[in-house]
């Protein structure tokens, strides 16, 4: 069933070329503070996606393209294509950024950020702003298409400011500038990251513009990955806070979609993937602290399917210091028994990740 529906993507580069497998595409979200390359190598052992995308680029007058965020790309050893994600409404400096970024072959390509929700970013009439100005996104997309070679122009949005109104609108401006590929996170950016996802406004999408429609919003599981993409018609999912939670899911929906067996990780595993991030996802200058307080960035989404109860998020965000946060680890994935027992397929009813990590404030330009 899914083949058919994935055949009208027909990449003119590599850079959005399906699985092997012809399953569904999967990609990972880009998210700003996580997606870096310590994150984007541990996704990569544990099942890959088929391509990433950076967190954002910021675009402006004195901008250059941040060190830390090319390193994702061009260390990157996944052996995935990685699209280099921009935000910023200039369009001279949107310009001479795509082309500063194309210089550097690994760069798979170039994804336009409409979508950031927080009022900081949207003030300045980027991300999310720029579902409130048609006229202005009609001329950034026109001067974007011409600046990237064809395959290689995508763009992330929400379905709306307020309201989807002007979303077939913004839908047909994707057609006029022949964008390679959509993708569509389906809230508001009122609407933050916690409103009812509106899959039926992807579905719109995906029956209405030329290119590949990537669904976006909530995509929990490979369970869930199958009801959206039965439902929206998309070529693929998107899935960012639930890739921490649990980094094998791309895995997991590659092994559904090709009949093989769905891997089952067990609590050993996750406690495997937090020794992973631990080494991985921290700057070099940063004290023990500020590491400890970055691991919980992570496992504030993991301890959402750890215990019913909320108990190891509420312990490891107690945690002082490393070795503390470590031994809560142990304590809820390990000990009496634990390990083997099979890591929750989806989030516990009511165990939510801290909301600071999900509010307004999520992005910081
Ligand atoms: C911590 C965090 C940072 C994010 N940073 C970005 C970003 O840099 N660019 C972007 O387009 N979206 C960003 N997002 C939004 C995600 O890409 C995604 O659209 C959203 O989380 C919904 O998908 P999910 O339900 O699979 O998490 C961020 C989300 C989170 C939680």
């Amino acid at each position: 069933m899914f083949p058919g529906r994935l055949s009208p993507l027909k990449p003119t580069t590599d850079n959005l070329k399906l699985p092997a497998s012809a399953g569904p595409a999967t990609v990972l979200a880009p998210m700003q503070d996580v997606t870096g390359l310590g994150f984007m190598t541990t996704i990569g052992e544990c099942g890959a996606p088929t391509w990433f995308v950076t967190e954002f680029f910021r675009v402006h007058e004195t901008s250059r393209p941040e060190p830390h965020i090319l390193e994702s790309i061009v260390k990157n050893t996944t052996g995935r294509p990685v699209w280099a994600q921009l935000i910023g409404e200039d369009i001279p400096h949107m310009r001479r950024t795509v082309a500063e970024l194309l210089k550097h072959r690994e760069v798979a390509g170039i994804d336009l950020n409409m979508g950031c929700p927080a009022p900081k970013v949207y003030r300045k009439n980027v991300g999310g702003g720029l579902l409130r100005d048609l006229p202005h996104v009609d001329a950034l997309l026109g001067a974007l298409r011409e600046a990237c070679p064809p395959g290689r122009f995508t763009v992330k949005m929400r379905i709306g400011f307020e309201d989807t109104r002007d979303f077939p609108a913004f839908l047909a401006l994707m057609d006029k500038h022949g964008v390679d590929l959509l993708t569509v996170h389906g809230r508001t950016v009122k609407g933050l990251y916690r409103s009812a996802v509106d899959y039926d406004a992807i579905t719109l999408a995906a029956a209405s513009v030329k290119c590949p429609v990537i669904a976006n919003g909530d995509v929990t599981s490979a369970t869930k990955a199958a009801w959206v993409l039965e439902h929206t018609g998309a070529a693929g999912v998107m899935i960012g806070r639930h890739a921490i939670r649990n980094p094998w899911i791309f895995r997991q929906i590659d092994e559904r979609f090709s009949g093989r067996p769905v891997f089952v990780p067990t609590l050993g595993d996750v406690r495997g993937y937090i020794d992973r991030l631990r080494d991985r996802v921290f700057d070099k200058d940063m004290t023990p602290f500020r590491r400890a307080a970055r691991l919980k960035k992570f496992l504030n989404f993991v301890g959402t399917a750890v215990d019913a109860e909320g108990l190891f998020l509420k312990e490891m965000r107690l945690a002082p210091d490393m070795e503390a946060l470590l031994a809560v680890c142990d304590r809820h994935l390990v000990e009496g028994g634990n390990a083997a027992k099979p890591f929750a397929d989806e989030p516990f009813a009511g165990v939510v990740a801290r909301p600071n990590c999900e509010t307004e404030q999520t992005c910081e330009l």
